[in-house]
Formats: C-alpha cells, sequence, structure tokens
C-alpha cells in the first residue's frame, strides 16, 4: 500500500492547544457511559465551510468537506461504533487508567501531523496529492497520531484516541478517503525506565528497558486481538514509522489469510522531547477501525459505513458482533476512460475528480493499460471504472451521463482523452 512507509493502518494517521477548538474528552468505566457522557458530538465539525475555502492551497472539495463530522465512531449501534467500543472494553478491563479522547478536531496544524512526529517536510505523505490541506498550515488528520503530542505535553500519560481520518489515495472495495483510526499511548513510570538514563541511541535500543516497554506493547495488543476475534494466530514484524523506534506491525491469521491490523513501536525520544516528555519511555500503537470491523462483520464494502440504508442500520445493534447479511449486490457497470497524461499528472486528482462528480457509486478505479509511444515519449493510461449501486439498479442512462462528464472534465488535470 502506497502510505505503508509510515501510515500503515488505512484498512485498515502538538505542539500547542488546537488553533481551532478545544478538545473535548470522555472518561469513562464501561462503553454504555461513553456514548451518552460526551458533552460535545464530533457533529460539532460538521460545516462544510470549515474545511472548503479559497485559499490557494485548499484541495477539498466539498464532498470530502461532507463526511466531516458524522461521528461514525461514537454512534453505538454503528460497526465502527460497536468496535470502538469493544477496544475500549478491553483497555478498561486491564487494571491502568486510559484517558478517553473521541472528539477532538479533526483539523489539526503541520507541526501537529507531522512536524512533531518527524516526519520530514518532503515526506511523499505531506504532500498535496496525500493529503487533504485547509491552508498552508492546517490540514485533515491524516492519523490520530496528530493528537499524540498534544496530549503528552498536557501529561497524559495513558490515553486512548478514536476519530476519523483522512487520505487522498485510490479507490476499491477497501479504500475510502476518510475511515477512523484509534490511537493508543502509555508512557511508564521512571523508575521503570531509570536504567536508561543517559544511554546513546545504541545503547538505548539494546536496553532491557526498551525491551521491556516492547514486550508490554505486543502483550497488550495481543491480548487486544484475542479479545476482539476470540484466541486468533498472531505475526509480528519490523516496520518502520518516524515517530517510533523500534516499530512493529502486527498480523492476525484469519480464515487462512495474515491480515495486517496495526503499526506501533517505542516512542521516539525526540517525539517525547519535543512534548517536553523527555524524562520518560513508552509505547504508542494505531489501528484502523474499519479494517477490523470489515473483518469481524463481514462488511465486503467500505463504502457502506458510510450509507443511511436502514437495511444496513438495522442489522447492528450496541455490544454484539453480527455477520453483515447483504441485502443487495446490484450488477456493476464497468467503463474504460484512457487518456494522454500531461507531465505532471496525480493520480489522486483523478481518483478525487471521479468521485466528485459520481460520488459512492464508484466502486473501483483501476489502471488496467499504460504504454509509451517511443516516438513522441508520450504515456497513455487506462482505467476501469466500475459504477455500483449498493442500494439500487443503475441505468445505462445514467451512468452514461457520469462517464461523460468525467471525460470532459478530466480535461482540466491536462490530459488529452484518447
Ligand atoms: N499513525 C500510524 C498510521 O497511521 C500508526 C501508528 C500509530 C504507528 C502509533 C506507530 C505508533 O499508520
Amino acid at each position: 500500500m502506497k502510505f505503508s512507509h509510515y501510515f500503515a493502518t488505512c484498512l485498515a494517521a502538538a505542539s500547542t492547544t488546537n488553533a481551532f477548538a478545544p478538545s473535548f474528552t470522555t472518561k469513562v468505566r464501561n462503553s454504555k457511559a461513553l456514548f451518552s457522557s460526551s458533552t460535545t458530538e464530533p457533529s460539532t465539525y460538521a460545516s462544510v465551510e470549515r474545511y472548503v475555502n479559497d485559499h490557494p492551497n485548499n484541495n477539498i472539495p466539498p464532498h470530502i468537506a461532507a463526511l466531516v463530522g458524522r461521528g461514525l465512531h461514537t454512534k453505538e449501534d454503528h460497526p465502527i461504533g460497536i468496535v470502538r467500543a469493544k477496544i475500549q472494553d478491553y483497555f478498561n478491563s486491564l487494571d491502568e487508567d486510559y484517558k478517553i479522547f473521541d472528539a477532538e478536531d479533526p483539523i489539526v496544524t503541520c507541526k501537529q501531523c507531522f512536524d512533531d512526529l518527524r516526519i520530514e517536510p518532503d515526506h511523499p505523505g505531506r504532500s498535496p496529492s496525500d493529503t487533504y490541506y485547509i491552508n498552508d498550515e492546517t490540514l485533515l488528520r491524516t492519523h490520530t497520531s496528530a493528537h499524540q503530542s498534544m496530549h503528552l505535553r498536557d501529561g497524559y500519560e495513558r490515553f486512548l484516541c478514536a476519530g476519523d481520518v483522512y487520505r487522498r489515495d485510490e479507490i476499491d472495495a477497501s479504500h475510502y478517503p476518510a475511515f477512523h483510526q484509534l490511537e493508543g499511548v502509555k508512557l511508564f513510570d521512571k523508575d521503570q525506565v531509570k536504567g536508561a538514563d543517559g544511554l546513546s541511541k545504541e545503547e538505548w535500543l539494546a536496553s532491557p528497558e526498551c525491551k521491556m516497554i516492547a514486550d508490554d506493547l505486543k502483550n497488550v495488543l495481543e491480548g487486544l486481538m484475542d479479545h476482539l476475534f476470540g484466541p486468533v494466530e498472531k505475526k509480528w514484524s519490523e516496520d518502520f514509522f518516524p515517530f517510533t523506534e523500534p516499530s512493529f506491525e502486527c498480523e492476525i491469521l484469519y480464515n487462512g489469510e495474515w491480515l495486517e491490523v496495526l503499526g506501533c513501536g517505542v516512542v521516539h525520544n525526540e517525539v517525547l522531547e519535543m512534548a517536553g516528555r523527555e524524562d520518560r519511555r513508552g509505547w504508542a500503537f494505531g489501528l484502523g477501525l474499519e479494517r477490523l470491523a470489515m473483518i469481524l462483520f463481514e462488511i465486503p464494502d467500505i463504502r457502506l459505513f458510510w450509507t443511511d440504508d436502514e437495511r444496513f442500520h438495522k442489522q447492528f445493534k450496541a455490544g454484539t458482533i453480527t455477520k453483515f447479511k447483504p441485502y443487495s449486490k446490484y450488477p456493476p457497470v464497468f467503463k474504460d476512460i484512457a487518456f494522454w497524461l500531461p507531465e505532471d499528472f496525480v493520480e489522486n486528482d483523478f481518483f478525487e475528480l471521479a468521485r466528485g462528480i459520481a460520488g459512492d457509486l464508484v466502486e473501483r478505479m483501476e489502471l488496467t493499460d499504460e504504454f509509451t509511444n517511443p516516438k513522441t515519449n508520450k504515456t497513455s493510461k487506462c482505467y476501469r471504472i466500475t459504477y455500483r449501486s449498493m442500494d439500487r439498479s443503475l441505468t445505462d442512462e445514467e451512468i452514461n451521463d457520469l462517464q461523460n462528464k468525467l471525460r470532459e472534465e478530466v480535461v482540466s488535470l491536462g490530459v488529452e482523452v484518447r
């Protein structure tokens, strides 16, 4: 996956307090209370004008702005909310107190989302082809890690934080430009890591203290996987994130397939330093709630989480995991589009243009052919678009209209339609 160099949980991203709104917190002991005691709902953020403006670097289309503030992770009968609650139940069952955050502002600064996490200015994940910018300084968070440093600086030592995150990405059954993550952070008591004082980086990485933190992290997360899936086989491998070292990913064996479910690691010392907590050490993890919900509820298409269709919602109840019963599988309609590329073609711009025109009727966009003419040195790409509605049959006429509109509008990206 494109983001895997530091954002692993797509299926699965502060210095000062947030410039736009206070962060709202809920502390609960069980998931029932969780959904009723929040004073401010994430829906406070549902306002297209907050996200779309005429700043030259604003790249948020209205159909993306319209997704913000839906708060699926706080809806107790929604699969995303159910998984979220189940994860919280697990952490509440440990004899450590985790502070719960679930309604932070999805608008964060570049500093919160990237700089405080050691994500370099030229990192591809920061580019406007991958990230939704409000203006030069602020953006829609690409991961919940954007809130780590702020909470650490505010003195929190153990916390969970869940929220909607946004990434420009490819389009298929498991990728959607908005999804949900849950982040967990734990710092250790000073006397548990005293032996690490004054160590060089290499010495620290080889120290028993660093190993103790990594072991605790893996232990807690293995317990979480068993809590979610029942006893499952797990596999750990090394990963890389700029904000953790060492870093790991966890895969679980589910229905005979190894599935990546989370990224995690020992919090990088420089991240702690920037957050004013250089005297402490700890771990962090981030997981993608859609990915877990798709596995647990057997939900085949990520668009379903956003539907208003009652046939979807009436199947789910707080606290219970039931297998999703497909209520329809209307036939897909395939359309191809081919064009010569300009030099600066950005694939995500094309995907987004299509979603802007046809919305969630676009199920998948797939590159089916690519070649370069040796004489002109021009490259042509052909994409197959799968149109399908999740709740009705589409007419030829409406799909032709959408496809024609796409052929017309794609010219704005500098391509030459063939
Ligand atoms: N933010 C990372 C992502 O989006 C996940 C992560 C969180 C990794 C915390 C390490 C520590 O993939």
